[in-house]
């Protein structure tokens, strides 16, 4: 049989990915673990597994529909409640992912009136949502707040939003939060940021950088917080943390919430859980990003590029696509799950090392003697 034209467009896409050594392949992760972003290792606290067999007796298996319909649920209540009162903001809505959070968000609060003002480096589903919004998106240069600034001033549209991650996803490297606001209060735009990264990791509490940058007086300034749930706090999900009038508008007005299942009810039972214990776990987020700026250290002196990184988050910048990848699979030979990250991720190949509360000055001495001399 002929193969469809489909099939001859993929197959003629998938070589050229091969060829460019970029074909992109699933595998389960074995060894030490330095890519998740399971920072903490709640994942596996035997707290945080109980909360969830409890929620998954006391709840069932799924929620059968959306939260409009019959899925919502108590523990919805108490997981919103929960999280507003560890980050300080006035309610939350939670959904099903960081990346429905994102989309759902930017593409409810924008439209062709808007001009979207978003860092080079945002994540890819804060990207989609403004495309989807149809609103006019402006990049302006990574963490280059004058140039924000010079594109605010030079806009002709009423509604201005601005968007920014806290901690940049494949960098490390930390947004100026305060300057941010400024900026929003100047031009009364509404400021979104993405503490995807930060929650449970930055902050006294944990209670992410975002709150820890603005304290408990400015952080309702912010319109809209998006946090997820996957990273630090072990599960999966994500919440807006917003005002009460942000979170109806959401309620009515979010495709992503509003036309999909509510997430597991035993996942929300379990955000508190994983709260409370996010809030006693102040040595270990020292520890981790002690740990980081050592792990630049040794980068450095061994040749790789000084990174702007001040997180767990701690690139190793490549020249080539070849050259992350075996370097990749030599770690990964030698018990160490290390991630190659290439364009279109990012534009320069790089392994993303992230820092964990286990990951220790003995395991560091092994990665960096498993590394190429650069
Ligand atoms: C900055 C940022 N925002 C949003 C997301 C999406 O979150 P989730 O994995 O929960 O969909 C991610 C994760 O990849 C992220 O790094």
């Amino acid at each position: 049989m002929k193969p469809s034209n489909f099939l001859q467009k993929a197959s003629s896409i998938l070589e050229s990915l091969r060829k460019d050594l970029l074909f992109r392949t699933l595998e389960v992760p074995s060894g030490f673990d330095l890519s998740s972003n399971d920072y903490l290792r709640l994942s596996k606290h035997p707290r945080l597994i109980q909360s969830l067999k409890e929620g998954l007796d006391r709840y069932g298996a799924g929620s059968g529909a959306s939260r409009l319909v019959s899925g919502h649920r108590d523990c919805f209540d108490l997981a919103e409640r929960s999280v507003s009162a560890w980050t300080g903001a006035e309610d939350a809505l939670f959904v099903a992912n960081g990346y429905a959070a994102n989309v759902g968000l930017l593409s409810c609060l924008s439209n062709a009136k808007t001009e979207v003002f978003t860092d080079r480096l945002n994540h890819a589903s804060i990207l989609d949502g403004i495309r989807l919004s149809g609103a006019e998106k402006t990049y302006y240069k990574h963490l280059n707040l004058n140039h924000l600034e010079e594109l605010l001033k030079k806009s002709s549209k009423r509604e201005k939003i601005i968007v920014s991650e806290t901690v940049f996803s494949m960098d490390g490297d930390l947004a100026p939060i305060e300057e941010l606001l400024e900026l929003k209060r100047r031009y009364d735009a509404v400021l979104i940021l993405d503490d995807a990264h930060g929650i449970g990791v930055f902050g006294e509490n944990g209670e992410g950088r975002a709150s820890q940058i603005l304290g408990r007086d400015k952080i309702r300034e912010v319109d809209f917080i998006t946090y997820t749930a996957g990273k630090a706090l072990g599960l999966e999900g994500a919440w807006i943390g917003t005002s009460t009038i942000g979170r109806d508008f959401l309620v009515n007005r979010m495709r992503t919430f509003i036309y999909s299942t509510a997430p597991l009810p035993a996942i929300t039972h379990s955000i508190p859980t994983a709260v409370d214990l996010l809030q006693s776990m102040k040595e270990e987020r020292t520890i981790i990003l002690r740990t980081a700026e050592r792990l630049r250290e040794m980068l450095f002196e061994k040749g790789y590029p000084a990174s702007n990184s001040r997180s767990q988050i701690v690139p190793a910048l490549f020249p080539s696509e070849k050259s992350v990848l075996d370097a990749a699979e030599l770690c990964r030979n030698e018990g160490l799950h290390v991630k190659a990250i290439r364009p279109p991720t990012v534009t320069v190949p790089r392994l993303r090392l992230s820092v964990h509360s286990d990951t220790d000055e003995i395991l560091l001495e092994k990665l960096i003697s498993l590394l190429p001399e650069l």
